[in-house]
């Protein structure tokens, strides 16, 4: 989604903005813009692009001075992805400028109000809307900007992160936030304003993360100053240290940051588990399942939540949890759940699922669960984020921060987390004996170097991506615990490479899919020796049958399906419940081969962002 950055202080803006809107790439845009006050005047460039199509403009068009400047990435809503539409936005008299993350959804009443009003819009976007209500509150209350923002926000509908600034008092940076994060780095004399810290990683380790329905008031020389929108109550500033470094959020020599990623997996999985997975003392140890160790107990059913890659994690959960600990899962797409009044009592636990943190239909999910009195359980991987934040307690997944726009360690962490807290329940109810729980504790401490041993495969798999490139489908089949692996496997290759991909429960292929098999169709099986591998075979055979071209993702050492397949990748074996965490592997590289292979833009793929805070 849309990315803000700003900057007020001693130092030159532009820079600061510019590298700032780089390090916000990943949430995914299709326009970039910024405006600098320069001491004298307002400077606002903006293009449809990237951030470098945005430099070279800029280099021809504005001086690239000033102090005061605020920068945005735009993730087209309202309006298509072009020049006029993309932000800064400027109102009607020139003075006041603003950058917007969110969608204002009342913004067509009050643009009919405004224009009554003589007010004219020259972009299709709701943004321009509020920029030109600010500036009319402004001079019918002949308020101060800060007020004029406050009283503005207190009509509109919607979500938002905002930053705006007067060119006739550009010492001031008003910023708002509902829906949408915002985050203000805090340095000596200087505030950066950023969609989250890495912009101003450098600079400072000191921010503060604004609540929802929070604005704040930054000032040269005079600090910053946050207060409710609704009541005008001023909000004691909370300063947070910051613990991520800039060598996180850099590639490392990776050529993407989604191979970066991949190879992140075993410290990842170890980071997650460290601290939690005490196999010495054969114990598990979660201070958010333990402190509501009875919630869980007396829980009718776990109702999971989650959207993309998540919500995939939440099948395979959704098996462990069953399995394990004997209690009913359901697994819901947060978008459908918010939307059908489903039923909820106070003896549900929700599980709520969420690499950034931020998804907005996670969140409405969340609180309508709330709302009926469920307990709800945040998964999260990004600290402090609003999931986090909204949920009565969680577990973070301690990932680090994930870049590239393909879930890839999030989806792997996410699974540990729910392993863990599907062992932790399923001790405290005795439904798993105590040799099998720690038999599970050794074969988890044992993933992250197994998939070590999975990554080793990586110019094998580029061979085969090699062969499969230029296919225009793929079907991906497993059984078990490893259908939502073929399912995540087939969504990496779609938003990566843009082929069409389909994943299914391979017994599920006779029912319909198995029509779509010829010559020319890869279909990639995960046929992990525990765990229906039987099965799967027979239906490796039925591919074959109709001269289907077979990848298969088998255990170190597998025969039979050699035999039959025309490719064969090997990940170590574990538990049937642990697959997952292996077999992921392979189909994550091959996305990632097929995607660079195919010259796309495997970070920031086009028509995704990151987190998406909109719904
Ligand atoms: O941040 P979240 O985990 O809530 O995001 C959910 C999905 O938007 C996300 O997993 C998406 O599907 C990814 N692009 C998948 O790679």
């Amino acid at each position: 989604m849309c990315g803000i950055v700003g900057y007020i202080g001693p130092r030159e803006a532009y820079p600061i903005i510019i590298e700032g809107l780089k390090r916000l790439e990943y949430r995914g845009y299709d326009s970039a813009g910024i405006a600098l006050f320069d001491g004298k005047d307002l400077k606002v460039c903006k293009t449809k692009g990237k951030v470098v199509d945005l430099e070279a403009r800029s280099d021809k068009e504005i001086t690239k001075h000033g102090s005061v400047g605020i920068g945005h990435t735009r993730w087209a809503t309202h309006g298509v992805p072009n020049d006029v539409n993309s932000h800064p936005h400027i109102s009607n008299s020139g003075d006041l400028v603003i950058i917007h993350n969110g969608i204002i959804e009342n913004y067509e009443s009050l643009k009919k109000e405004l224009i009554s009003r003589g007010y004219t819009f020259k972009s299709d976007t709701d943004t321009e809307v509020l920029i030109n209500l600010i500036e009319d509150v402004k001079k019918q209350e002949n308020v101060k900007l800060g007020k004029a923002v406050q009283i503005a926000l207190n009509q509109v509908i919607g979500a938002y992160a905002i930053a705006v600034f007067d060119k006739n008092k550009p010492e001031e940076v008003v910023i708002a936030r509902l829906g949408s994060p915002l985050a203000v780095g805090i340095g000596e004399d200087e505030f950066f304003i950023a969609s989250d810290a890495s912009p101003f990683l450098e600079y400072t380790k000191d921010a503060i993360y604004l609540e929802d329905e929070e604005m704040a008031i930054i000032r040269f020389h005079k600090g910053i100053k946050i207060r409710k929108i609704k009541d005008d109550s001023l909000v004691d500033p909370y300063i947070q240290k910051l613990k991520i470094n800039l060598e996180q959020i850099e590639k490392s020599g990776y050529d993407h940051f989604m191979l970066k990623e991949i190879h992140e997996q075993p410290k990842a999985i170890t980071d997650t588990y460290r601290g939690r997975l005490l196999r010495q003392e054969a114990i598990i140890k979660m201070a958010g399942v333990e402190d509501n160790m009875k919630k869980f107990l007396n829980a009718d059913r776990i109702i999971i939540v989650a959207c993309g890659t998540s919500w995939h994690a939440g099948l395979v959960a959704e098996y462990i949890f069953e399995d394990l600990a004997r209690v009913p899962v359901e697994v819901e797409y947060a978008s459908e759940f918010r939307y059908r009044n489903p039923v909820i009592t106070e003896k549900d636990v929700l599980i709520a699922i969420s690499q950034s943190g931020e998804t907005a239909d996670t969140l409405a999910a969340i609180k309508l669960a709330k709302s009926k009195g469920a307990f709800v359980f945040g998964v999260c991987n990004v600290v402090g984020s609003s999931i986090a934040r909204e949920t009565h307690a969680g577990a973070y997944t301690h990932a680090g921060p994930e870049i590239g726009v393909a879930s890839t360690k999030a989806f792997t962490t996410q699974i540990t987390v729910l392993t863990l807290m599907a062992l932790r329940l399923a001790r405290a109810k005795g439904t798993i004996s105590s040799s099998d729980f720690r038999h599970h504790l050794l074969e988890l401490e044992m993933i992250p170097k197994k998939v070590e041993e999975a990554l080793k495969s990586d110019a094998h798999i580029q061979k085969i991506s090699e062969i499969y490139k230029d296919v225009n489908n793929f079907l991906y089949l497993g059984r078990g615990y490893n259908f939502p692996v073929a399912l995540e496997g087939a969504l990496k290759l779609k938003e990566i490479s843009y082929i069409h991909a389909e994943g299914y429960p391979a017994a599920e292929m006779k029912h319909g899919p198995i029509a779509l098999i010829d010559e020319n169709m890869p279909i990639v099986v995960i046929a992990t020796k525990k765990g229906h591998y039987e099965k799967v075979v027979s239906n490796i055979q039925e591919i074959k049958s109709r001269k289907g071209k077979i990848i298969g993702i088998v255990t170190e050492g597998d025969v039979q399906v050699k035999e039959l397949a025309d490719h064969v990748i090997e990940v170590p074996e574990t538990l049937e419940s642990l697959s997952p965490l292996l077999t992921t592997i392979p189909l994550q590289l091959l996305s990632y081969h097929i995607a660079v292979m195919l010259g796309k833009n495997v970070d920031q793929p086009r028509n995704l962002a990151k987190s998406v805070t909109v719904e």
